[in-house]
């Protein structure tokens, strides 16, 4: 274990550089979410030997100094910074703090917008005319970028005539807002300039901040900045009396603000709003990290004035980090349903996105070579999504020489089988034995699961109890369990151990269809195994198939049928196969299906409101329609919802394919 002392020093470097990076050069080394971990671990150790804080540490600094190369210009207010809340009671603890402070009638109403992440500017108008653009630098004083934000085609040259705020293009008018780039457009500029070889930018943020600090106006026009307004400020401030006024204003002005900026009455409808666009935040075109909340009244807002350098009538409330900073402890194989061997990190516990995560997936022998991650590694996390959590990079800069590289084991961790390749080229290991216990847990939790055969009782512990007591070794066995078996262990009692076995014998005579796809066959998902069911109408029929025969079926290619044939060709298999008839267990041939929607196949891309999306599949294999997870060839309707990505709306104006939307898809499953 590295003393604090030295782990100090190791953290302040790294983190001292990592501002450096960010702030002067405008590149990143690490995400900003990484770097606060950092930073909470060096408060941590500070404040429990508070003899190790030095002047220069990153946890006594103020904000940076403006770069010289542009004059500078003194703000006529202060420009400030917001302080951060994450969850729902620092949110309300900041409510109630304020409510203190005001007169004991006052009815809170608060204004809300995303928190975009660019960089802050304030343009002043004078009578109209745009006349200066100054960037926030350390909040007194910033940077004179007017001639590059002249570029900007969202910032107006001319305040627009409005008969509602005439008295603004007369005399001073300060607007601020953020300097952003999207998305798309960051990605374009990148792959451009990987095109020609030059370093990429981090993030569009980086980007943004790289360019506004150019010194040639021109480059600055041909990258495409924008401009999203959050504040307007007049000489009188009795003339901009809440923060939904200013929001109009700045619109009828000419200028860019948020449409989704709405006001709240209350904590729950600001978490409401959170919430939304959290989910939705994706799909937005600038990244954001979450909301400012203002109270609404600006005369309120003044009076609650200021502390640090922060409004205490406004709040940043932000969304979970989704990457951290966190050590492996150990590195363990896990052995998948289909024997892959995934090395796995145990961490140190660690709050991502607002969980705590334990393990991260490393993926495969490669991938930890590759990234050279080690057992005692401090590594940066990340959680995108659902997505299982993994490890980015470890942090070499904080080694002690105690770190130890890991090496993939020679044999199954589970039962010692010797692990293998299937191709020399392969990077997964896999455990080749079918009886494995690992390999039968996952198979016949899969196998029970609800799109399989739906066994009521079979969660993940009860499985694990099984195969240990021996009872089980595969799921044809699960047909030889008595209640007298199940009652042996400490999990059952009378009831429950009853309730198993009966769940069990009742799905006796399976559809042939979920069975199939209960057999965890690789590539073959539910709609596959409802195809071959279909097609080939017995268990035997499909066990005797050919690739060519397979091949033919709509929806099939070539994977697929060489996995299936690979599958029955298994001698282990087919005795897996052979043991099933033994228990008595007969799939049945799904009952032909007929219905009005028979010969036309869906896809849904986005969401819809009316059920989600399993029920609309549901439903439409029940009226004997078929739902397909891709847009291909024999695609009948892709159905449209909100918030679409443009893969298979592309992929569908290629192919031709009809495109409907939910009420269209509703009324067809409502007439049928
Ligand atoms: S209102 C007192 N609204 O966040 C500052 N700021 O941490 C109140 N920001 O430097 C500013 N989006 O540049 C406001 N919709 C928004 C914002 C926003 C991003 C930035 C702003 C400021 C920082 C505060």
């Amino acid at each position: 274990m590295t003393n604090p002392k030295d782990r100090a020093a190791k953290l302040r470097d790294l983190i001292n550089n990592y501002r450096y990076n960010y702030h002067v050069l405008n590149k990143s080394i690490m995400s900003e979410a990484a770097a606060d971990s950092l930073k909470h671990e060096l408060t941590q150790i500070e404040t429990e030997n508070p003899e190790l804080i030095t002047p220069d540490s990153p946890t006594q600094r103020v904000a940076g100094r403006p770069l010289p190369g542009f004059s500078q210009i003194k703000h006529s207010s202060r420009m400030l910074s917001l302080n951060d809340v994450f969850d729902e009671a620092e949110l309300g603890a900041w409510v109630k703090r304020i409510t203190k402070l005001l007169p004991s009638d006052t009815k809170l109403e608060y204004f809300m917008d995303l928190k975009m992440d660019g960089l802050a500017a304030a343009l002043i108008y004078e009578d109209g005319i745009l006349k200066q653009a100054v960037t926030r630098g350390d909040g007194f004083v910033g940077e004179d970028v007017t001639a590059n934000v002249r570029t900007i085609e969202s910032v107006p040259l001319r305040l627009r005539e409005s008969s509602h705020h005439a008295d603004f293009l007369e005399g001073r008018t300060e607007v601020r807002g953020e300097i952003v780039m999207y998305k798309k457009d960051f990605q374009a500029l990148n792959k451009q300039r990987q095109v020609v070889s030059l370093p990429t930018f981090a993030n569009p943020r980086n980007l943004a901040a790289g360019t506004i600090r150019q010194l040639d106006p021109q480059l600055v026009a041909a990258r495409p900045l924008q401009f999203h307004a959050y504040d307007v400020m007049r000489e009188h401030p009795e003339e901009v009396p809440t923060n939904k006024f200013a929001y109009e204003a700045l619109r009828s002005l000419g200028l860019v603000a948020n449409s989704v900026a709405t006001s709240a009455h209350s904590v729950k409808e600001i978490l409401n709003f959170a919430r939304t666009w959290e989910k939705k935040r994706q799909k937005l075109p600038f990244n954001t990290d979450g909301l400012v909340v203002k109270i609404n009244d600006r005369v309120i807002y003044d009076q609650l004035g200021v502390v640090g350098k922060a409004p205490r009538g406004a709040v940043a409330f932000k969304y979970p980090a989704e990457q951290a900073t966190t050590k492996v402890k150990d590195i363990f194989v896990s052995i998948g349903r289909t024997g892959a061997a995934t090395p796995v990190a145990m961490l140190e516990p660690v709050v991502v996105a607002g969980s705590t995560v334990q393990m991260a997936t490393l993926h495969n022998e490669g991938e930890i070579s590759r990234k050279d991650i080690r057992v005692g590694d401090s590594v940066i996390v990340q959680k995108a999504g659902d997505v299982i959590p993994e490890v980015v990079r470890p942090l070499k800069e904080l080694r002690d020489g105690t770190e130890k590289t890991f090496e993939m084991p020679k044999n199954c961790p589970e039962c010692a089988t010797k692990l293998i390749k299937a191709k020399e080229t392969e990077a997964i290991w896999r455990c080749p034995n079918n009886s494995c216990p690992s390999r039968a847990w996952k198979t016949i939790q899969h196998f029970a699961s609800k799109a399989a055969l739906d066994i009521e009782g079979l969660g993940e512990k009860n499985v694990i109890a099984l195969i240990k007591a021996n009872l089980v070794k595969d799921p044809a066995e699960l047909y030889n369990l008595n209640k007298d078996d199940v009652l042996k262990l400490e999990r059952f009692a009378e009831i429950s151990a009853g309730k198993l076995v009966n769940a069990i014998k009742a799905k006796k005579q399976p559809d042939l269809a979920r069975f199939i796809y209960g057999l965890g066959i690789r590539h073959v998902g539910v709609q596959t195994a409802i195809d071959l069911a279909a097609t080939f109408k017995s268990l035997n029929k499909l066990s005797n198939s050919t690739i060519d025969e397979l091949s033919r079926v709509e929806g099939i290619g070539e994977v697929v049928a060489e996995s299936v044939v690979e599958w029955f060709s298994r001698p282990s298999n087919q005795k897996l196969l052979a043991k099933f008839e033994k228990n008595g267990v007969k799939p049945q041939k799904s009952h032909e299906v007929s219905g009005p929607l028979l010969g036309l196949s869906f896809v849904i891309t986005g969401n819809i409101d009316s059920m989600s999306r399993e029920q609309a599949a549901d439903k439409i294999r029940e009226l004997g329609g078929t739902f397909q997870s891709s847009v291909g060839k024999g695609t009948s309707y892709l159905v449209v919802g909100e918030n679409v990505g443009s893969n298979k709306l592309d992929k569908a104006r290629k192919l031709g394919t009809k495109l409907i939307d939910e009420k269209e898809l509703m009324r067809m499953l409502d007439k049928a």
